[in-house]
C-alpha cells in the first residue's frame, strides 16, 4: 500500500524480526510496531492493532513460526502448542487466524529435528503470506471486470491492503480500476464502533488518490434508494460451504437493502477465508467485543454512563442476498458456489499434503 509515496506491507519480516503497522494509530499516525514475543502477537491481534481476516492470518503465521524458531530445542514440542492454542484464541470470527497456524503446524508435524522443525515453520510462513498477497492481486484483476466507468460503489469496513497483507480484497477491484485509468466514487461506511471505514479505508482511498466520501452507517440505504450506488463489494471473515458469510456487523443489512434495490452484492476473498469444515453460516462463531468499543471513543464516554451496550462483531449474510463471490480463481455466481467450494477444497487439501 502506498503511504507518503512509499510501499509498505501491513504486516512484514526483517532479519527475522516482525513489523506492523499499528491500525489503531491511524489516520493519525503512521507508526510501525515490532512484536518482539508471542504474547506481543496475541495482544495485537486482540487489541486490533492489526485486523482484518487475512491480515491476522499472516501475522498469526509469521509470529507463531518466529516464536518456534526462537524456543529452546527442549521445549520445542510443547511450545508448538502451547503457541498455538494461545493465537487461535486471539479472535473468533475470521478462520484465516486458524489457516494462517495450520499452514506452519501441517509444514512440521511428520518432522523430528528441531533444526529442520525450524527452518520449515518460517519457510510455510513465508509461503503463506506471499500467497496470500498473489491471491489478492488475482482479486483485484477479476473484481476490475465487474466496474464500469463510472462505476459508484459501496464498501463496508475495511477490506483494503491494511486487512489483508497487501492489496486488499473488497479494495483490490477498486485499486485495479482506478490504475486501469477508470474513474470510479466509493461510498465509505465509517462502520460504527471502531470506525475501519472512515479510519482505515478513508485513509487507504485518500493515498492512492480515489475518489470517495464517508457516509455514516444508516445513510447506505438513502444512497441506495436515490440509484447513486451501482454496486456493493465488502470482504469477508469465514465462508461456509453453503455460500453464507461473515463479515463486519451491518454487512448484512446492506446485503438485503442492496437487494431490495436490485443492485449487486459481491463478497471478495482469498482462499484462506473459506472453512472447509463448516456447512452454514449459522454455525459460525460471532465474537462478541467489549461495551466499550460501542460506549466511549478514545476514553471519552458517549453515553449517560447508566447504560450497558451490545456489540456483536460480525453478522452472517446467508448466500440468498449474495450475487457473486470476487476469489482469485475468477468470479463465481452464487448458483456456481458449488464449484467454487470444490476448487477451495483442492486447494486446500493441497496446501495440506
Ligand atoms: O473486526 P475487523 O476489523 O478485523 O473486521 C474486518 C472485516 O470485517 C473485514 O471486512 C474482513 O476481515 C475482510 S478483510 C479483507
Amino acid at each position: 500500500m502506498l503511504y507518503q509515496g512509499k510501499n509498505y506491507r501491513s504486516v512484514w519480516v526483517n532479519e527475522r524480526k516482525l513489523f506492523i503497522i499499528d491500525q489503531n494509530a491511524l489516520p493519525y499516525e503512521f507508526k510501525i510496531l515490532e512484536l518482539e514475543n508471542i504474547q506481543q502477537v496475541f495482544a495485537a491481534i486482540q487489541k486490533m492493532k492489526i485486523r482484518g481476516a487475512p491480515a491476522i492470518g499472516a501475522v498469526a503465521a509469521l509470529g507463531y513460526a518466529l516464536a518456534i524458531s526462537r524456543s529452546k530445542d527442549s521445549q520445542l514440542s510443547e511450545n508448538i502448542n502451547r503457541y498455538y492454542k494461545l493465537l487461535l484464541a486471539s479472535r473468533l470470527t475470521a478462520v484465516d487466524l486458524k489457516n494462517g497456524l495450520d499452514a506452519v503446524k501441517w509444514a512440521i508435524e511428520n518432522e523430528s529435528d528441531p533444526k529442520v522443525i525450524k527452518t520449515a515453520a518460517l519457510q510455510a510462513a513465508e509461503k503463506f503470506v506471499e500467497n496470500s498477497v498473489l491471491e489478492c492481486q488475482s482479486i483485484g484483476r477479476y473484481g476490475n471486470q465487474l466496474i464500469t466507468e463510472g462505476c459508484r460503489i459501496l464498501t463496508h469496513c475495511n477490506a483494503g491492503a491494511l486487512a489483508t497483507v497487501d492489496y486488499g480484497t473488497a479494495l483490490a477491484p477498486m485499486r485495479e480500476a482506478h490504475y486501469c485509468g477508470k474513474k470510479i466514487f466509493v461510498y465509505v461506511d465509517e462502520t460504527r464502533p471502531r470506525l475501519q471505514g472512515m479510519r482505515l479505508t478513508a485513509w487507504e482511498l485518500a493515498q492512492e488518490g480515489i475518489d470517495h466520501a464517508i457516509i455514516v452507517d444508516n445513510a447506505a440505504g438513502y444512497y441506495m434508494q436515490q440509484g447513486k450506488i451501482d454496486l456493493v463489494i465488502t470482504g469477508a471473515d469465514r465462508i461456509a460451504a453453503n455460500g453464507d458469510i461473515a463479515n463486519k456487523i451491518g454487512t448484512y443489512s446492506k446485503a438485503v437493502l442492496a437487494k431490495e434495490n436490485g443492485i449487486p452484492f459481491y463478497i471478495a476473498a482469498p482462499f484462506s477465508t473459506f472453512d472447509r469444515k463448516l456447512q452454514s453460516g449459522k454455525d459460525i462463531p460471532i465474537e462478541e467485543r467489549s461495551p466499550d468499543e460501542v460506549l466511549k471513543y478514545n476514553e471519552m464516554e458517549l453515553s449517560s454512563g447508566l447504560s450497558t451496550a451490545y456489540n456483536p462483531a460480525f453478522d452472517v449474510t446467508p448466500a440468498k442476498y449474495i450475487t457473486g463471490y470476487i476469489t482469485p480463481a475468477g468470479i463465481f455466481n452464487s448458483k456456481d458456489f458449488y464449484k467454487l467450494w470444490e476448487m477451495n477444497i483442492r486447494e486446500q487439501s493441497s496446501r495440506q499434503s
